[in-house]
């Protein structure tokens, strides 16, 4: 499963992805808006510091200006995924796109019919948004589940099950069990999936027998 980090804030891509463990971005208005940086820079900035899919979305509503809004933001960097959401306009938008060659990510989806609809309209990815459902009383899982189904049926389907709005590490683990192609995570979640207080209390376990030993991997000098 690919991980994407959830976020706009460069400082945390750049550590986060020097782990060699980040294959793309997510980034939408909400979250740009908190990193207080001007989108275009950030985009830039930000496909520049990850080789993989950065998805940056649109903010108009309707088809003419969506479509204005994605070929810019498509031609900042050849790494942008360009993100609409699931609207007639969204998908009309998308099947444009998509037809232009640009990978589009078409996210606040919330239903398996809005997926099927944007697999028809050629995204690249969908975005089922799990922490919301469960925030609203439904299983967010349980819609991955059903898309990663749906999906099965066409094995010429080349649209990518993208879960979003992930609230911790149980929803990466699970959208993994799944099948999900991809789980866009939070720099806190992301974080919290290298953590356990068993691998703390064994490596200092280990090292604590290793330091009564006296002895050192490299030479003495170079361990210094
Ligand atoms: O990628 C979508 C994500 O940023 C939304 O997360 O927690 O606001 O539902 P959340």
């Amino acid at each position: 499963m690919k991980f994407f980090i959830d976020t706009a804030d460069l400082a945390e891509i750049e550590v986060l992805s020097a782990t060699g463990l980040v294959d793309g971005v997510t980034t939408n208005p909400s979250l740009v808006a908190q990193s207080g940086r001007p989108f275009l820079q950030a985009v830039r900035e930000i496909c520049a510091v990850v080789p993989g899919p950065v998805s940056a979305e649109v903010t108009a509503t309707d088809h003419e200006t969506m479509l204005a809004e994605g070929r810019l933001l498509a031609g900042l960097a050849p790494n942008v995924a360009v993100k609409v959401p699931l609207t007639v306009d969204g998908l009309k938008t998308c099947k444009v796109l998509a037809g232009e060659g640009t990978p589009v990510n078409v996210t606040l989806c919330f239903s398996a019919g809005q997926a099927l609809l944007a697999a028809k309209a050629g995204a690249a990815y969908i975005s089922p948004f799990v922490g919301r459902l469960d925030d609203a009383g439904q299983d967010g899982m349980d819609l991955i589940a059903e898309i990663v189904e749906i999906y099965s049926q066409y094995p010429g389907l080349k649209t990518e099950v993208l879960v979003a709005s992930v609230r911790g590490v149980k929803h990466v683990v699970e959208a993994a069990c799944l099948g999900a192609d991809v789980a866009t995570i939070p720099p806190a979640v992301l974080r919290a999936l290298f953590e356990h207080p068993l691998t703390d209390r064994g490596l200092a376990a280990f090292l604590a027998d290793w330091e009564k030993t006296g002895q050192s991997i490299l030479p003495k000098q170079a361990a210094e």
